[in-house]
């Protein structure tokens, strides 16, 4: 698993996926400041302070990630006007030993509902089964964030338990729920995306 992940752009019907790249801070910043209510009602690192300083750190760590097989990092743009930034996705091991990793993603507020978080998360799904040979890949979705819960279900994740109390947000603790695919689930459910237009062929 520790064997190195081409940085190439990935595309899915609608959309391309590319590592960040230094001129990416203007768009990222923007992104995050106009979905800010939507962010931090979830993720820790989404604060209302969020600029320059926030943005070159993330670009800067990815970077740093991707070399060193840490974690993988995506840009989610679309084709017909690249310099928009739709949202971010990522996947990263959890254990090498047993070939497990993990997916997260936000979409800027503007894009949310139009199926992109979903179409996005077949493409990292590949990266993860195909390329880093996972056997099992997660995910961790705060209670009460519905839409995220249901990206899960349309991909074929199975629901698998409840993490308490286990990131802190807005300086409470927030519950989180467990789902999970595993290699032989992908396998099956990569014809059904491919069906649904979420993923090329
Ligand atoms: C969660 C998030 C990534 C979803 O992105 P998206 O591109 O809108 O996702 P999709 O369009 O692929 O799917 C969203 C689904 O949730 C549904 N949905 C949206 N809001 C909902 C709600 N309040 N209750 C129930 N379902 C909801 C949509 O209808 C859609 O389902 P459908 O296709 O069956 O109609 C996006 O809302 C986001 O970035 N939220 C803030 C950050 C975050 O929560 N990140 C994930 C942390 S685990």
């Amino acid at each position: 698993m520790s064997r190195s992940i081409s940085s190439r752009p990935r595309t899915t019907p609608r959309l391309e996926l590319r590592p960040f790249r230094r001129r990416d801070v203007e768009a990222l910043i923007a992104a995050v400041g106009s979905s800010l209510e939507e962010l931090e009602r979830w993720l820790p690192w989404a604060h209302s302070r969020y600029g320059r300083p926030d943005a070159l750190r993330f670009i800067r760590d990815s970077a740093a990630a991707w070399v060193e097989s840490r974690a993988y990092d995506f840009a989610i743009r679309r084709p017909e006007s690249p310099d928009r930034h739709v949202g971010n996705i990522s996947i990263w091991p959890t254990s090498r030993r047993e070939r497990s990793g993990e997916v997260g993603y936000w979409i800027s507020s503007s894009e949310t509902g139009k199926g992109i978080a979903t179409e996005a998360a077949t493409s990292v799904l590949t990266v993860g089964f195909e390329e880093m040979a996972l056997h099992r890949v997660t995910m961790r979705i705060a209670v009460g964030n519905a839409a995220s819960e249901r990206v899960a279900q349309k991909l074929g994740f199975v629901h698998e338990g409840l993490l308490r109390k286990e990131v802190m947000v807005g300086g409470e603790w927030l519950d989180h729920t467990l789902w999970a695919m595993l290699e032989d689930e992908y396998r099956v459910e990569r014809d059904r995306w491919v069906e649904k237009r979420w993923a090329e062929a």
